[in-house]
């Protein structure tokens, strides 16, 4: 584990910066064997992390009686497509047509940030280096591997490329693709409104998208390309319960 603070974005200041740092120190120090830190890795995981997975948890209920594919746009290292993966083992565990797909291009963002980049949003950060698109492909797969019907995998889909090409050409080599989930984390708006042209026709009512950014002045690129898109569409909108700064759109 490297030494280097994560380039996670942060908004911590103060003692809980000092604490997180604190937190990473006693993780890499960890007294517990791999085994055991595996089965307890809930001691290393902090309220800002457990929110990403209660929100992914309240999606998935609500579209576990839809068809179609869960798709996120802005995977980096594919936490959420592995809690995807487990959600649906512990909600369906016998559907094994749902396909979960992670669009990024695994070397961070492109050249040309967009427009309304922010600090994170310059060339290259969240780079994931070079093969690990093959390790996320064999870590999804091993997920399966533990889930019922565990000797049926692969069906999962990593996208690797700039998703302004990438997912207008999915969704035309994938006409019969339903989307029932899309979680739009990249930010800026050239490739946000790229995917959410390229999901539209895919989506039925009752299809969930998720957005990072929706209302975050600094950075309006996700909201334009929404507003843009979505506005002949029919649609419910809310902030997340948990997580005020993400919001929940539902086709009507
Ligand atoms: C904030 S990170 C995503 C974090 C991830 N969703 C999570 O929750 O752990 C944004 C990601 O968007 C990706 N990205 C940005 N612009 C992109 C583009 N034009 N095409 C593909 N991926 C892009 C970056 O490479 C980066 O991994």
């Amino acid at each position: 584990m490297s030494d280097e603070a994560p380039v996670e974005a942060t908004t911590a200041q103060g003692e809980a910066l000092t604490s997180r740092t604190r937190l990473r120190e006693m993780m890499q120090a960890s007294p517990l064997a791999p085994d055991e830190l595996m089965f307890n890795l809930g001691l290393y995981v902090r309220s800002s992390l457990l929110v990403k997975f209660l929100v992914l948890h309240d999606v998935y209920r609500r579209i576990q009686a839809l068809p179609g594919a869960l798709i996120e746009f802005g995977t980096w290292r594919g936490q959420n497509l592995v809690l995807l993966e487990n959600l649906r083992a512990i909600h369906e565990p016998f559907n094994k047509q749902r396909q979960i797909i992670g669009f990024d291009t695994f070397t961070g963002y492109p050249e040309e940030a967009g427009m309304a980049a922010k600090s994170t949003e310059t060339h290259g950060g969240y780079d994931t280096g070079g093969a690990y698109p093959d390790y996320l492909g064999e870590l999804l797969q091993v997920h399966e591997a533990m889930n019922a019907f565990g000797h049926i995998r692969g069906a999962h889909r990593l996208i690797a490329g700039d998703v302004v090409e990438t997912a207008p050409k999915f969704f035309a080599d994938h006409p019969e693709t339903l989307v029932a989930f899309a979680f739009f984390d990249m930010g800026p708006y050239e490739p946000t409104i790229a995917a959410l042209k390229a999901i539209r026709p895919h989506l039925m009512p009752g299809s969930v998208i998720l957005f990072d950014e929706l209302t975050w002045a600094g950075a309006p690129g996700e909201a334009i390309a929404f507003k843009e898109v979505f506005k002949d569409v029919r649609y419910s909108i809310e902030k997340c319960q948990f997580y005020p700064s993400k919001s929940l759109v539902t086709l009507l």
